[in-house]
């Protein structure tokens, strides 16, 4: 009783009472979960959360805000580039990574909290499975992957490391990802380095300002956005834990790239040898108008700006060489020393603003129905993990070929762009090329000779199937061994039992 007055004090206080107008129809558990639920909200910030979700509303409502007069490209000399610099640069860069990985300072972060509701699966899109012969899941390539670099850096500079695989899940993905993991013996690395935690959720609100209901018993949540990585840092204590284990560096990366270089050496090596404390890889945009976020300054301040903050005149502006000025293509693949994550999990963190989706959000209506709207009816509040861009005192980006490090799983596969078939091709047409640049021909039936190492991996399968396990090589590397002057027959694995 006491603790039902309490919560009816806090909803008053936040004007969200009608999240308990079922009250009476509960039965003693439901009340319970329900009060659970209501407890982990404060009442000032539930109050403050409705009527900004409100505000954003009626401002997003409007026309979009263009950004195009205060916008500036990133300057060349904080613009790394893999298919710009010579050979010697990348390699020095590439020498500094594993160096840092060989001495423990690197640690991997997965955001891994996010829904998945594009794909319309109902399980956390790591465990996904795009259709490879070896039938691995994302999460089985990011962790041989994780292995194989250590492995690299370990063999480079006669020690033994670790890299820390630590992933961000929320209430929708923490268990089956744990349970995922323990099933597959966590893909051979140690349980003690791979660290989850949860990040916290918020409700999702009405046009009307007031909270949603799901159910009688159950407000409609939705994890804080990728963003909400930084709170969930802090509350997780997940930086003293990368401090004991003496981490300086971390990359984050998003679940869904099937072709993400884990802790990249060349992409760390680049960052540390530029003193930054912040970093992206970026993609060069494919056309003008492709509706990816761009990383650039607005006002002097980095900031990754979508596509609806800019007209179609200033996304197809050139510069004198043709290029596109406006070209760094955000892939969700970001680096940050510890101290910059402490610096904004500390204090910088609040200053973030919250970006607003209008979605269709399921409801009970008054008479206690379960609705499933046709039409966006509520609000949800995100903060963006590229966000803190503003608070670096050194930014940087790297440009990296998209063909070799960047094909997402955003789509089911009705649609024609990041889907499993696309992200299939893209890693078995990178695989094809590593083979026949290690010296292997593939034959098909007849015996013939099969050449071609260009195609659209978009469109057209890879002339031959071939698939290399990430623990044999992590981009390319080490293959001649296996595959010099071999006759292969497709389809082809390369894997650990075959070697
Ligand atoms: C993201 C980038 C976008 C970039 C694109 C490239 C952000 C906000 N946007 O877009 O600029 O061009 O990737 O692929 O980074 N996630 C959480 N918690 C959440 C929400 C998402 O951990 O509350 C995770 C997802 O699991 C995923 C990643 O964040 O791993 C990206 O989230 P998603 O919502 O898919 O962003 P995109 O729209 O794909």
């Amino acid at each position: 009783m006491e603790r039902e007055l309490e919560i009816r004090r806090r909803l008053r206080e936040a004007g969200q009472e009608q999240l308990l107008r079922f009250w009476d129809e509960l039965g003693s558990g439901e009340r319970d979960s329900l009060l659970r639920e209501l407890e982990l909200l404060d009442a000032r910030e539930l109050r403050e959360h409705c009527r900004r979700a409100q505000d954003a509303y009626v401002r997003e409502s409007g026309a979009p805000q263009r950004l195009d007069h205060s916008m500036s490209p990133v300057p060349t000399e904080f613009l790394g580039s893999v298919r710009r610099s010579p050979p010697g640069e990348l390699s020095a860069w590439e020498d500094e990574g594993y160096r840092q990985i060989s001495q423990n300072k690197v640690a991997v972060l997965l955001l891994a909290g996010g829904q998945g509701t594009r794909l319309g699966v109902t399980y956390p899109k790591g465990m996904y499975r795009v259709g490879l012969p070896s039938r691995k899941t994302l999460y089985q390539i990011q962790a041989e992957r994780i292995l194989r670099v250590q492995q690299l850096a370990a063999e480079k500079y006669s020690t033994r490391c670790t890299v820390p695989w630590y992933i961000m899940t929320s209430e929708f993905t923490l268990n089956p990802t744990q349970k995922f993991f323990e099933e597959h013996k966590f893909f051979g690395i140690d349980q003690a380095d791979v660290i989850m935690f949860e990040q916290r959720m918020l409700p999702a609100v009405g046009f009307d300002g007031k909270a949603i209901l799901e159910r009688k018993d159950k407000v409609a949540m939705a994890p804080d956005g990728n963003g909400g990585l930084y709170r969930a840092l802090a509350d997780n204590r997940i930086l003293e834990d990368m401090e004991a284990r003496g981490i300086s560096y971390i990359h984050v990366y998003c679940v869904d790239n099937i072709l993400v270089k884990m802790a990249d050496p060349v992409f760390v090596g680049f960052c540390v040898s530029k003193g930054a404390d912040c970093g992206a890889k970026v993609v060069e945009k494919s056309y003008p108008l492709e509706p990816v976020g761009v990383v650039c300054q607005v006002d002097g301040i980095y900031q990754v700006v979508e596509y609806s903050e800019v007209s179609p005149e200033t996304a197809e502006k050139r510069n004198p060489d043709d290029s596109l000025t406006y070209n760094a293509g955000n892939i969700c693949n970001h680096f940050f020393t510890l101290d910059f994550l402490k610096h904004v999990a500390g204090t910088s963190e609040q200053e973030l603003g919250y970006h607003v989706a209008i979605k269709k959000v399921p409801y009970v209506d008054d008479e206690g129905n379960l609705v499933k709207p046709v039409r966006p009816n509520g609000i949800k509040m995100e903060k963006f993990v590229f966000d803190v861009f503003q608070f670096a005192k050194n930014f940087v980006a790297f440009e990296v070929v998209r063909e070799e490090e960047f094909s997402p799983l955003k789509n089911a596969d009705t649609a024609d762009k990041d889907t499993a078939t696309t992200a299939r091709r893209s890693l078995l047409w990178q695989h094809y090329r590593w083979a026949l640049k290690a010296g292997a021909k593939f034959t098909d039936a007849n015996g013939r000779a099969k050449a071609e190492d260009s195609g659209d991996p978009e469109v057209e399968e890879p002339p031959a199937v071939c698939e290399i396990s990430p623990l044999i090589s992590y981009f390319g590397e080490g293959l001649d061994v296996h595959l010099s002057n071999k006759d292969l027959s497709s389809p082809f694995i390369l894997d650990v039992q075959r070697v």
